[in-house]
């Protein structure tokens, strides 16, 4: 037998015995609350759990690949496993083993091989896959003071270099930074690198400017690419992490939204402590899926991914505590990097046990077209998408217009 094989073997063994306690135990411990003593045991004669095969979708291996190492039952169980409560990588099943680090930033040579759809797709899937594993670039402007005051409310705004327009637009109504309603808020904007490559005009003296000007924004090294903004979500996680500890609530989202933020800082305050520390609310999405049409900008290939999407909050924005936002930097370690943001943020909270929750107040999709522009419609929202800079200027007026009167 070669050595590979033995291990999975003895790997199956261990598995298989421990599982096998763990029945015997959880029969023998409920044994005496049973119903009219009907105390009968029954122990399957045969196998009942699916053997652990390969999906066919690269994705989906990576993951499974994830769930093992992260597995207790299989990394903690009999001492001569367990280094530390990682399974070594001469214990995965051959399927499984590549010599790649985890969380490596070197091109995984293995995405040319594995998929054989490879040639076939689009240059931006070539780009994902290769660097799937990677989750750390540096970070080129920081803001350390920016939650000194421990906000109430983070708006952190995903932007890309050339909007300044959308920015300052922002800067000026609804992401006003300060007091409001007796809450600091804080703004902080979120930019990778729009590159030469990408044939971006060079726009670095500019944001410079800018940075010195607001001080508000984030900045990473990295391509700042549709496919990328998964990237750039676990990059702010680990800069809330670091950077923000103490912040009550974090409202994420697009530049090109309109937010009430005085309504959501009054949502807020009503809720109850409990309801605080796993809100997560948004426009929620359910039972969706990959779209498998090449023509659509969400298009994912079979070779890529097989199964449904967990209930996602759509990316245009969604607000949560950040007592969730340390859970869910600390479980996105054990989630592959799938190339649609708030998808991913869907994965991360399933696998915290969490569903985010729906709320009407997010109209991802806008308002009907005859309503857009009564100042009443804007009262009780707390996001619509789309708006234009100057539409987010025009709606924050009509909001703090002291003769505004709504019903
Ligand atoms: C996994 O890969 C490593 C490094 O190439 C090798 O030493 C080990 O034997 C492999 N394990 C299995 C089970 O193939
Ligand atoms: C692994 O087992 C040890 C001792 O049995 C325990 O203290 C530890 O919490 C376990 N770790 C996990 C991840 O279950
Ligand atoms: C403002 O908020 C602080 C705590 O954040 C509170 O102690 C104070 O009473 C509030 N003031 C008003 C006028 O609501
Ligand atoms: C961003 O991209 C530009 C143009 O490709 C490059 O010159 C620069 O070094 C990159 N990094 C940063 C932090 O701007
Ligand atoms: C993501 O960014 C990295 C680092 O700049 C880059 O190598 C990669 O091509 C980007 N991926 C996509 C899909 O744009």
């Amino acid at each position: 037998m070669h050595g590979p094989r033995r291990k999975m073997k003895v790997a199956g063994t261990i598995m298989t015995v421990n599982i096998f306690l763990f029945i015997v135990l959880e029969v023998s411990r409920s044994g005496g609350q049973g119903k009219g003593g009907d105390s009968k045991l029954h122990v399957p004669s045969k196998r009942f759990w699916a053997r652990l095969a390969p999906s066919t979708g690269f994705w989906n291996r990576e993951q499974q690949k994830l769930d093992l190492l992260h597995n207790p039952v299989v990394t903690n169980t009999s001492a001569g496993v367990t280094s530390g409560g990682v399974l070594p990588f001469d214990l995965l099943p051959d399927w499984l083993n590549d010599t790649l680090g985890l969380e490596a930033c070197e091109p995984d040579p293995r995405v040319a091989v594995q998929l054989k759809d490879y040639n076939q797709l689009p240059q931006r899937f070539k780009d994902f896959l290769s660097y799937l594993r990677c989750r750390s670039y540096p970070m080129v402007v920081d803001q350390p003071h920016i939650c000194q005051d421990g906000p109430f409310l983070l708006l952190a705004i995903k932007s890309l270099m050339p909007h300044f327009d959308r920015r300052q637009a922002i800067r000026e109504s609804w992401g006003r930074a300060g007091l409001l309603a007796n809450r600091t808020v804080a703004t902080v904007f979120l930019l990778g690198n729009a590159t030469a490559g990408d044939h971006f005009p060079d726009l670095s003296a500019m944001l410079q400017y800018e940075s010195a000007q607001h001080r508000d924004l984030l900045q990473w090294d990295y391509r700042d690419t549709f496919f990328n903004l998964t990237v750039k979500e676990v990059l702010f996680q680990h800069w809330v992490d670091t950077s923000c500890p103490q912040v009550s609530f974090i409202f994420k989202g697009d530049d090109d939204v309109f937010v009430n933020t005085p309504r959501i800082l009054d949502f807020l305050k009503g809720l109850p402590p409990a309801k605080a520390r796993d809100l997560f609310i948004g426009d929620v999405i359910t039972h969706a899926g990959p779209h498998r049409d090449k023509r659509v900008k969400y298009y994912i290939p079979e070779t890529m991914f097989v199964g449904m999407y967990p209930p996602y909050a759509g990316g245009g924005g969604y607000l949560y505590s950040g007592d969730l936002a340390r859970r869910l930097h600390a479980v996105s370690h054990q989630v592959a990097l799938y190339p649609i943001d708030d998808v991913y943020t869907g994965m991360c909270l399933r696998k915290l046990g969490l569903a985010p929750e729906k709320h009407k107040g997010f109209r991802t999709f806008d308002v009907e077209e005859k309503f857009r522009g009564n100042p009443c419609t804007y009262k009780g929202l707390m996001l619509v998408h789309p708006r234009t800079p100057q539409d987010m200027i025009k709606i924050w007026g009509w909001l703090n217009d002291p003769k505004l009167k709504c019903q």
